[in-house]
């Protein structure tokens, strides 16, 4: 079954922790959090000390997706606020390599991002160490954007080879995704689905995220 991983990036940021219970409680398997610094990308969100605030609200898994300059400088501070999954873009560092050492050493899991400009080659010599590879099917910044389907090669070819190098990565998509490119989406060979404007766009967030889910039954 696939797993779904709302993006709090389209919640009420008034009511960060009833927007977390409401997906919980609407059987999300991630809550996403997308950290943004206005430099990486052109829009700005929050930092470590928000992750923290929200943390006891629930059990969920925090997905923390760094659209930040060199992220080395704040993973540390993303353990210590409780982030289960540390996502780096590799666009985003001179030191990829080091940044999912550090990631692993702080007791994380590692994961790595690509956006849609760039390709899998780009990724392929940190592919053994890290536990999830998102692929961007937008371009990183805003909620709401139109899915990419030309990225979704990517999500085949990364399924191809966790199958022939005995990977362990879960291969997640960000951007655009509804119920009908979920379906895409998971024919491609994704794991885990993220979406903000679909699931917290309309009232009704569990069934949202119940339409996703069977989208995404294969
Ligand atoms: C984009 C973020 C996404 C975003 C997805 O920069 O990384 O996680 O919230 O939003 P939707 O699902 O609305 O495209
Ligand atoms: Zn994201």
């Amino acid at each position: 079954m696939v797993k779904i991983a709302p993006s709090i990036l389209s919640a009420d940021f008034a009511n960060l922790g009833r927007d977390v219970e409401r997906i919980e409680a609407g059987g999300a398997d991630y809550v996403h959090i997308d950290v943004m610094d206005g430099q990486f990308v052109p829009n700005i969100t929050f930092g470590a000390n928000v992750v923290s605030a929200i943390r006891p609200t629930t059990d969920l898994v925090f997905d923390v997706h760094l659209m930040i300059v060199d992220p080395e400088r704040f993973v540390d501070d993303f353990i210590k606020a409780g982030s289960d999954i540390i996502t780096v873009h590799a666009e985003s560092t001179t030191h990829l390599h080091r940044v999912i050492q550090q990631i692993k050493q702080g007791g994380a899991k590692a994961g790595v991002v690509i956006n849609p400009g760039t390709p899998v080659a780009m990724i392929e010599p940190v592919l053994s160490m890290v536990d999830l590879v998102l692929i961007m099917t937008v371009n990183p910044g805003f909620g709401g954007q139109a899915f990419l389907p030309e990225c979704l090669d990517k999500v085949s070819e990364l399924a191809v080879l966790r199958e022939k190098y005995d990977y362990h990565y879960e291969i997640e998509v960000d951007g655009g995704v509804d119920d009908k490119t979920a379906v895409a989406c998971v024919n491609a060979g994704a794991d885990v689905l993220v979406a903000g404007s679909y699931v917290y766009g309309v009232s009704d967030v569990a069934g949202q995220i119940a339409k996703l889910k069977e989208g995404g039954k294969k």
